[in-house]
C-alpha cells in the first residue's frame, strides 16, 4: 500500500490496534487512515472514517431517555464537539455486582465489539465511569419494530420476507462466530431511515464453545423457544425459533402462541400446533403463500433438532424455498429497496426536568462499586 501524498500525510502515534501488532498509525487532515506494522513493514487500512471517532466522555450531553431495561437505561445524547447524536447505554455497576451481572454485562461488549456486519448495531465506544458503564451507539431515530408494527398494525408478506432475510443474515454472522442471540423480538431491533434494520441488545446473547449447549430460562415470554420452557439445555436453535415467532408476529399482529396470562402462554408454546388466522374470517390480508408458512412453520419445530437450521445451521435457512430468487449480496449492501417507509413515532419519553440527570448512586452503592473496582478494569480498552 502507498501513501500517494506524503507531505499532508503526518505520524500520529504509536498504538496497538485489533492485531495485537504495534503499529504507526498514519492520519491525514486528523482521521486515521494506515497502520503500519513496525516489524514488517506493513500496511493497514483502517475502518471508514464513520466508524472512527473519538469520543470524550465530557463532550457527551444526555438529552432525553429512549429506552429502559432491567440494569440498563438507554439515552439519547449530543456530541458538543462534534454535534452529532448518538444512543447511550448507561449500566450501573451497582446494579451489576449485585445481580451478578458483570460478566454477561462484558460478553455484551465483547459481543458487539466483534461484529462487524450493515444488520448488526455498531459499539463506536465504551466508557468506564465511576458508578457506570456506558456503551455509545449510532442513534436510531425511528426506535424498533416494536413502535413501528404498532404504527404499521401488521406488514405486507414481501416486505416481511426482506426482514427476514436482514435477520437470518444477521443471525448466521452470529452463529458463525459461535455467538447465540437469545433475544429476538420486536424491541431489539431498530429501523433505520431507508427501512434496513440492526439487531441491537447483546444482554443475553452468548458466546458458544463447540458442543456446548445453555441452560436456564432466558429471554422473553412470547418468543421464547419451547426446548427453553421444557427446561433442556439449549443452543444456536433457539434464535430461529425466535425468528418464526417474530415473523409470524410481523405479519399477523400477534405472536403465534399469544396468551395475556404467561403460564398459559407457555403451556401453549410446549403443547399446541401453530395455527393461521383464517382468510374467511380475518380477510384476504391473511392469506399467506405456501412458502411462506412452509418457512415460518419450519422455524417453530418444537424439536429444536427438527427445526429449520436447527439441523445444518444457517445455510439451511438461507436455502428455503421462501428466499428463492432473493439477491443476498445486494441486500447486504443495502441495494434492494424495501418497499416500505418506517414512520416517526411519537417522541418517547421526554425528559422530565429541563436537565436531564442519571438517578442518584448511594454511598453505600458506591462504596460496593470502589471495593470491586479491578473487575470493571477490563471494560475500556
Ligand atoms: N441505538 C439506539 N437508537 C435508538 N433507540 C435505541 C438505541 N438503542 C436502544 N434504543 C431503545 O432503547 C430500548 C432498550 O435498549 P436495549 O434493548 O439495548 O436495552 P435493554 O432492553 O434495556 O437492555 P437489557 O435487556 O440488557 O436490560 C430499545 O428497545 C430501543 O427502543
Ligand atoms: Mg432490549
Amino acid at each position: 500500500m502507498q501513501i500517494r501524498n506524503p507531505q499532508s500525510v503526518r505520524q500520529e502515534s504509536l498504538v496497538q490496534i485489533e492485531t495485537d501488532i504495534e503499529c504507526t498509525i498514519v492520519a491525514k487532515r486528523d482521521v486515521p487512515i494506515l497502520a503500519i506494522n513496525n516489524s514488517k513493514y506493513q500496511a493497514f487500512q483502517l475502518r471508514p472514517r464513520e466508524e472512527y471517532k473519538y469520543v470524550e466522555f465530557r463532550d457527551i450531553e444526555l438529552i432525553k431517555q429512549i429506552g429502559e431495561g432491567g440494569f440498563s437505561k438507554v439515552y439519547l445524547v449530543n456530541n458538543k464537539k462534534t454535534k452529532t447524536e448518538h444512543a447511550l447505554k448507561s449500566i450501573r455497576k451497582d446494579f451489576m455486582l449485585s445481580n451478578g451481572q458483570v460478566e454477561s454485562i462484558k460478553q455484551e461488549r465483547d459481543i458487539m465489539k466483534a461484529m462487524n456486519h450493515p444488520f448488526i448495531i455498531k459499539l463506536q465506544e465504551v466508557f468506564n465511569q465511576q458508578a457506570r458503564i456506558y456503551f455509545l451507539m449510532p442513534y436510531y431515530p425511528l426506535g424498533n419494530m416494536r413502535q413501528q408494527l404498532r404504527l404499521q398494525g401488521k406488514f405486507p408478506e414481501e416486505i416481511v420476507r426482506l426482514m427476514a432475510a436482514q435477520l437470518t443474515l444477521a443471525i448466521a454472522t452470529l452463529h458463525a462466530k459461535g455467538i447465540v442471540y437469545r433475544d429476538l423480538k420486536p424491541e431489539n431491533i431498530l429501523v433505520g431511515n431507508d427501512g434496513y434494520m440492526v439487531l441491537a441488545d447483546f444482554g443475553v446473547s452468548r458466546q458458544l464453545k463447540p458442543g456446548e449447549a445453555s441452560l436456564g430460562r432466558v429471554g422473553t415470554v412470547d418468543y421464547i423457544a419451547a426446548e427453553i420452557y421444557r427446561g433442556q439445555p439449549h443452543s444456536f436453535p433457539v434464535d430461529w425459533w425466535s425468528l418464526g415467532v417474530l415473523l409470524y408476529e410481523l405479519l399477523v399482529s400477534q405472536a403465534p402462541f399469544y396468551h395475556d396470562d404467561l403460564e398459559q402462554t407457555e403451556w401453549n408454546v410446549k403443547n399446541l400446533p401453530l395455527r393461521w388466522p383464517d382468510p374467511k374470517h380475518h380477510g384476504p390480508g391473511f392469506s399467506f403463500k405456501p412458502t411462506t408458512k412452509s418457512f415460518i412453520r419450519g422455524l417453530l419445530d418444537k424439536d429444536p433438532k427438527k427445526r429449520l437450521g436447527g439441523v445444518e445451521g444457517p445455510l439451511e435457512v438461507l436455502r428455503h424455498p421462501y428466499f428463492e430468487g432473493l439477491d443476498f449480496a445486494k441486500l447486504e449492501k443495502k441495494e434492494l429497496k424495501l418497499n416500505w417507509t418506517p414512520k416517526m413515532p411519537q417522541p418517547p419519553q421526554q425528559a422530565r426536568a429541563a436537565v436531564i440527570e442519571e438517578s442518584v448512586v448511594s454511598r453505600a452503592q458506591l462504596e460496593l462499586v470502589l471495593q470491586n473496582k479491578q473487575k470493571f478494569s477490563h471494560f475500556e480498552e
